[in-house]
């Protein structure tokens, strides 16, 4: 990589693009903020071509200094969320990553992609390191899974369509100690007022139906690709294998593959047997499912194929403290691998 001005840092890799100081002088934050500040573009194009940069070695240990490095990348941040992990905010920007349960396996999604407008990038920071082996953020190109898939599966998507359920809890609904519950519609919309939630879902495209019990549910839609706003590529993107009630022991049955210990063939046979009795409900009453669009049920052997291509391009590096990630949200998801032990990744979005 050449640049005009003398380049500071060292740069390695694809997915993510490592950026490192040269030496202990360039480990400065305030300069590496400023040196990307000044080289803004060349930093998007990088971010746009590799679809994550990740920051390594820079002195950074707080999650201020992680919202500084995300606005000189870009000054934009937003502080809505849409999605449905319980996730604590930290600073007016940066939020705890999600609260679920360390076991829980979190799929690769782009961030938010079933909202109207997307996030454009999304950032994370590690601030306390997992034990090796666990706790990683895989990423994976969705271009790269969209070029992958098999045409006739990829049509059966297109032409089935995708529809989104979730059935949020109400105020003083469920069990705080339920490790899967989902946020209540309060929390997931930050008010108890009906008709701001309905304002919100129509400007999100959610369709609301409040319940007898206190409860909301949520259908909506979502195309099953877009197109890259700078590239014009075709990109997976949607949150079907996150959101798909299947997600769970697939996901454990890949990870309990490659990390094959008790703890995950235990998780795997407890999630087997979990989705067996879920499926006994209607599709509209699971706290979260994916349906065509006429209500079937997409086939099975289609979602595990997709599964395999996400996995086959997926990425999965160890955290280091300091660490920082930024992620092109157009073209590149990320995911959680379970975890146990302390662990602590900050997250913001612009
Ligand atoms: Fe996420």
């Amino acid at each position: 990589m050449t640049t005009a001005h003398a380049f500071p840092y060292e740069a390695s890799g694809d997915l993510p693009l490592e950026i490192r100081p040269r030496d202990a002088a360039a480990r400065d934050l305030a300069a590496l903020c400023q040196w990307l500040k000044d080289h803004r573009e060349e930093v998007q194009r990088w971010l746009v071509r590799h679809g994550a940069l990740r920051f390594r070695g820079f002195a950074i240990l707080t999650p201020e200094d992680f919202e500084r490095l995300a606005r000189a990348i870009d000054p934009e941040l937003k502080n809505e969320y849409l999605g449905t992990s319980p996730r604590d905010a930290v600073t007016g920007y940066v939020f705890n990553a999600s609260e679920l349960p360390d076991f829980y396996p979190i799929p690769q999604h782009c961030e938010m992609s079933f909202c109207a407008n997307p996030p454009r990038r999304v950032f994370f920071c590690c601030l306390v390191e997992p034990a090796r082996g666990s706790g990683e953020t895989p990423l994976c190109d969705f271009r790269k899974v969209w070029r992958d898939l098999d045409p006739a599966v990829r049509q059966r998507f297109e032409e089935g369509g995708l529809r989104i359920i979730r059935n949020y809890s109400g105020p003083g609904q469920g069990d705080d100690r339920d490790p899967l519950r989902l946020k209540r519609w309060p929390e997931m919309f930050g008010t108890t007022d009906p008709a701001a939630v309905e304002a919100k879902c129509a400007e999100q495209g959610f369709e609301p139906t409040w319940l007898p019990d206190g409860g909301l549910r949520l259908v909506s839609t979502q195309p099953v690709h877009r197109d890259h706003p700078q590239t014009g590529e075709r990109v997976w993107h949607n949150h079907v294998t996150t959101f798909h009630l299947g997600t769970a022991a697939a996901e454990y049955a890949r990870i309990a593959q490659l990390r094959p210990t008790e703890r995950y063939t235990g998780l795997l046979a407890m999630a087997r047997s979990l989705e067996a009795k879920l499926r006994e409900k209607p599709a509209l009453e699971q706290s979260m499912h994916v349906t065509r669009l006429d209500g079937g049920e997409i086939p099975e052997a289609d979602l595990e194929h997709l599964r395999d291509v996400i996995w086959h391009h997926t990425v999965i590096d160890a955290w280091q403290k300091g660490d920082v990630v930024a992620i092109d949200n157009h073209s590149v998801s990320h995911g959680r691998m379970p975890y146990e032990g302390p662990r602590r990744v900050v997250v913001c979005w612009a």
